[in-house]
C-alpha cells in the first residue's frame, strides 16, 4: 500500500449519506460526487481512495483485502455473511427486515408448510429455524410484493422503510425479523497492517457520529 486506504461504498441509497458523513469528517468527496466513468476516485485530502459498488459486492472486495473498509447495510451482512470486523454503525439507512402478509389475512395458526418469499432466503431461512419453523423459501429478485398478491407465497420477508410499498400493494407488516442501518466494515489484515491509518479514519468518524447523537 502507497499509504493509501481504500473504502468500497454501497452504490444508491446509502451512498449521499456515506458523502456527507465524509464532507463532515473534512473529507473533500468532490471527485465521488462527480465520477464521469472512472471507478477509483482519490481524495485529494485525505489519504483515502473511494470504490462505488453495488452492496454485495463492497463485502466481497473487502473480504479479498483489495478494499481495506467498506461501508454496506446490516441487511446485506446478514444476507451474505463473511469474515470482516464490523467495527462501527453509521446511524443511517435505518429501516427493518420485516415478515409481511395480505391485509388481515393469517399466517401462523395452521399445519400447512406456509410458502415465503424473500429477495434474502438466508436472512428468512434463519428467521424461520429460530422460531423452531419449517417454511418453503421461494427467492425473488424484486418486487417481492407481488408473491402473496399472486397468491405465490403465504407471506414476505423484507425491507420495510416508511411502510409505504407494503400498503399501497394491500399489504402488513406482522413481526420484525431484524434491525437495519449502515456499517462500517474493515478487512482483518488491514486493521493489523494499517493499525495507525485506519485508527486516524475511525477517530474521525466516531468523533463525527458522537457530535451527532
Ligand atoms: C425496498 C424494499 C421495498 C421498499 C420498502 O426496495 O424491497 O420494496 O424498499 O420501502 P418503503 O417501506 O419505504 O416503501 P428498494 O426500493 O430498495 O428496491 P429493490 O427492489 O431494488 O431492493
Amino acid at each position: 500500500m502507497s499509504g493509501r486506504l481504500r473504502i468500497a461504498l454501497t452504490k444508491g441509497r446509502l451512498q449521499n449519506k456515506s458523502v456527507e458523513l465524509f464532507e463532515a469528517m473534512g473529507l473533500d468527496c468532490a471527485p465521488v460526487c462527480s465520477p464521469g466513468r472512472r471507478l477509483i476516485h482519490e481524495l485529494p485530502n485525505y489519504p483515502l481512495d473511494v470504490v462505488l459498488a453495488k452492496a454485495p459486492d463492497v463485502i466481497t472486495y473487502v473480504e479479498h483485502g483489495v478494499c481495506d473498509l467498506g461501508v454496506v447495510g446490516k441487511d446485506t451482512i446478514l444476507e451474505k455473511g463473511g469474515a470482516f470486523y464490523e467495527v462501527l454503525d453509521l446511524g443511517f439507512g435505518r429501516c427493518r427486515f420485516a415478515l409481511a402478509v395480505k391485509k388481515d389475512s393469517s399466517f401462523y395458526g395452521t399445519y400447512k408448510t406456509r410458502r415465503v418469499a424473500s429477495k434474502y432466503p438466508n436472512v428468512t431461512r434463519a428467521f424461520f429455524e429460530g422460531k423452531g419453523m419449517d417454511v418453503d423459501i421461494i427467492k425473488i429478485e424484486g418486487s417481492v410484493e407481488l408473491a402473496p398478491i399472486l397468491n405465490l407465497a403465504d407471506g414476505i420477508v423484507d425491507i420495510v422503510e416508511t411502510g409505504a410499498t407494503l400498503k399501497e400493494n394491500g399489504l402488513e407488516p406482522i413481526e420484525d425479523v431484524a434491525q437495519v442501518s449502515a456499517r462500517l466494515i474493515v478487512n482483518t489484515a488491514s486493521m493489523k497492517l494499517y493499525k495507525n491509518e485506519i485508527t486516524d479514519f475511525l477517530s474521525r468518524m466516531e468523533r463525527e457520529l458522537e457530535g451527532e447523537a
